[in-house]
């Protein structure tokens, strides 16, 4: 499988200015990131975590595949720091997707838009749009085909530190259908450059991974070795959009085999946490004992979800020339 084109995402003073991809990014970059993202986090019931940082700034958030949490956290997040934003669901025809990505692109460039949040099923595309865009625009995805999905991967990390209060020495499993993941990709790039030793890919043969991708993590084809004494158990959905019929276990049978039920989490360490990126499939990759469960920490990586999209839009836009 392909990766994006990729395109540098720091600016030549270090600042972020694009962000298509962990891969690569600093530890120091996603730490600061981190730290950013962690000074947005409020306690439920209490007021969120607001400011005027960009106001003046405007974002679009364009997306060709559908999408709850990740549009509305993006939307929230450029609201809650005095951004104005504009949401298109484009729909193109893969044939001409590139370029009427570009077009589109560039209507909204000439309307001031100063960030684009896309999300796109054809790998490329975002690559496409970062380096063709003027010097003072940023791009930032909101999920890339299989290949990526950066703030995921950020919010995943934030709700694992949170829980843990370190990364390295933890036995971190995702299990599921990583062969079609873009959340499993930015979860692994961010969790090995944070210093997790023992990163585990937990799969059914048909839905592991090339050979030559997941470079230091473990793989695994049983579950019970996979989740075995494990910290972290982050369960995937099937990505049913991004392979042919053929290769589809069916509901049931793929939960007898592959279901997170509350006896097979007692494999793992008694204080693990449970993480889903949702939509989740209810009774197919995970019990709801399970997901409504307290070791399940679900929910607070949704609402880490609008901390990060502030800190890496606050990141983006107020570093560029002459600020937001
Ligand atoms: C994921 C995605 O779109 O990749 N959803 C999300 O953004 N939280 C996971 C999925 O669709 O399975």
């Amino acid at each position: 499988m392909s990766g994006s084109v990729m395109t540098d995402q720091l600016r030549a003073d270090g600042s972020l200015r694009h962000l298509l991809t962990l891969e690569g990014l600093p530890r120091t970059q996603i730490e600061r990131l981190l730290e950013r993202s962690q000074g947005f986090v409020r306690p439920l019931g209490a007021t969120p975590a607001m400011s005027r940082s960009l106001a003046g700034a405007t974002v679009a958030n364009l997306f060709t595949e559908p999408s709850t949490r990740t549009r509305v956290s993006f939307e929230l997040a450029a609201k809650r720091l005095g951004a104005q934003v504009v949401n298109l669901e484009v729909q193109l025809s893969s044939r001409v997707k590139g370029e009427s990505m570009l077009d589109t692109v560039y209507t909204l460039q000439s309307l001031h838009v100063d960030a684009f949040v896309i999300r796109d099923a054809e790998a490329g595309v975002l690559g496409l749009v970062a380096a063709n865009v003027a010097p003072h625009v940023s791009v930032l995805s909101a999920g890339e085909a299989h290949v990526s999905h950066p703030t995921q991967g950020l919010l995943d990390a934030l709700t694992v530190y949170q829980r843990k209060q370190r990364f390295e020495g933890l036995a971190v499993a995702m299990v599921g259908d990583i062969r079609h993941s873009r959340v499993a990709r930015s979860a692994w790039h961010a969790l090995h450059t944070l210093g997790v030793g023992d990163l585990r890919i937990v799969a059914p043969p048909a839905l592991m991974p090339e050979r030559d991708e997941f470079a230091g993590c473990t793989r695994h084809t049983q579950l019970a070795t996979g989740l075995k004494d494990a910290d972290v158990v982050m369960m995937l959905r099937i990505q049913k959009e991004r392979m042919g019929q053929g290769d589809l276990p069916q509901g049931a049978a793929y939960f007898a085999a592959w279901g997170l039920t509350r006896e097979r989490l007692a494999l793992a360490r008694p204080d693990a946490i449970v993480m889903h990126p949702q939509p989740m499939n209810r009774g197919i990759e995970i019990a709801s004992e399970v997901a409504d469960g307290p070791q399940s920490v679900i929910r607070d990586q949704v609402r880490n979800g609008v901390a990060v999209r502030m800190a890496v839009l606050a990141e983006v836009l107020t570093s560029r020339a002459g600020g937001a």
